[in-house]
């Protein structure tokens, strides 16, 4: 007996010197195995307790048993120490974690986009229906249709980017009042935003190709007033509810009367000589308007001696520039990201 419990004592010994030696859980079980296995040196001391004198046995087990409770409490223990060791080091190589997390990038929308939006939706409250329609369109939806037969002068006007002798890249949306008025009876009204294209120099106040919003009204009884209160409406919600808007006499082939509009400059409200914005003049141009010439209204079927309208076509980039109050139409279209985002 005496024998046996030498062995035990000096085999736990070399045990505890082994657990605390295993550097990973890898080693520690590999000590498990050598020891505490089914053919370990345990199951060895074990075996040998058949050779014990009868009396003696009963102890003997008991020794045993209690030697490899405390030896499977130091290998829990060396497991956790180990598994501790592990996640410090794996904390101090790459795991900050006070690191501020990563904000995921959000686009804006596009000052363009939102100019466009935000007056669409403006008509869309006055019940006016958003119309899409092709960039390249046929001369006689450009041109002809729109009181400008083929030697008028204002064709030099638009200058066009041409795909064959007699299609086109849109030079406004203005097509858009001819599709719709051939599609639809009067009563009508409708907004048509989209892209066009002109073969301008690119500079400061130009693009070869931009966005127009277009607006038609047609039913009896439209006057001029009737074009007056809904754009002064949409220059309000555009850029503030102290907007005014003006008019000058104009010429455009589709519109009799024509006008030109201005709206009060947004920056200065007219009140500075010096303004960058309006070139001191108080007023910011936003393109053209009037009551649709009797010779449109006739083209498409419609009879003119009943039925009266007005159009208007603004550029979207000139409304954009305005209220943003950014001084280089160019800045709309070169990418910056982090420009067009301050704008949203
Ligand atoms: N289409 C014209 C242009 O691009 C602008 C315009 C003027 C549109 C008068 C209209 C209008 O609808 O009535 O220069």
């Amino acid at each position: 007996m005496s024998e046996l419990a030498g062995k035990l004592e000096d085999l736990e010994r070399r045990f505890v010197d082994a657990a605390a030696q295993a550097v990973d859980e890898r080693a520690l079980d590999a000590v498990r195995v050598a020891y505490l296995g089914r053919s370990g040196e345990v199951t060895t001391l074990r075996r040998s307790i058949g050779q014990l004198p009868a009396s003696e046995r009963p102890d003997a087990g008991k020794v045993i048993n209690a030697a490899v409770e405390r030896m499977e409490q130091q290998l829990d223990r060396a497991g956790s120490q180990i598994e501790n060791r592990v996640f410090e080091e794996e904390l101090a190589q790459e795991i900050d974690v006070t690191f501020p997390s990563i904000e995921p990038a959000t686009g804006s929308i596009h000052p363009v986009r939102r100019v466009l939006r935000d007056a669409s939706a403006y008509f869309e409250r006055h019940g006016f229906a958003v119309v899409l329609g092709p960039e390249v369109e046929p001369d006689y939806y450009n041109f002809d249709a729109l009181n400008i037969p083929p030697t008028h002068p204002a064709r030099e006007g638009f200058d066009s980017f041409f795909i064959t002798n007699t299609l086109l890249l849109r030079p406004h949306t203005s097509p858009m009042q001819i599709r719709t008025m051939q599609q639809h009876q009067p009563p009508i009204a409708v907004v048509a935003p989209g892209r066009c294209y002109r073969r301008d120099a690119v500079d400061a106040r130009h693009l070869f190709q931009f966005h127009q919003v277009e607006g038609l009204l047609v039913a009896e009884g439209i006057h001029f007033g009737h074009l007056k209160g809904m754009l002064t409406g949409l220059c309000r919600e555009l850029f503030g509810s102290s907007q005014t808007v003006r008019f000058r006499p104009s010429y455009f082939p589709f519109t009799e009367p024509s006008a030109e509009v201005d709206t009060t400059c947004p920056k200065c409200g007219g009140s500075s000589a010096s303004c960058n914005m309006c070139g001191g003049s108080g007023w910011i141009e936003l393109g053209g308007s009037g009551m649709v010439h009797p010779n449109v209204l006739h083209e498409v079927g419609y009879e003119p001696e009943r039925y009266s309208g007005w159009a208007f076509g603004f550029g979207v980039e000139r409304l954009g520039l305005a209220r943003y109050e950014v001084d280089d139409i160019r800045r709309f279209v070169n990418s910056d990201a982090d420009f067009l985002a301050q704008l949203s």
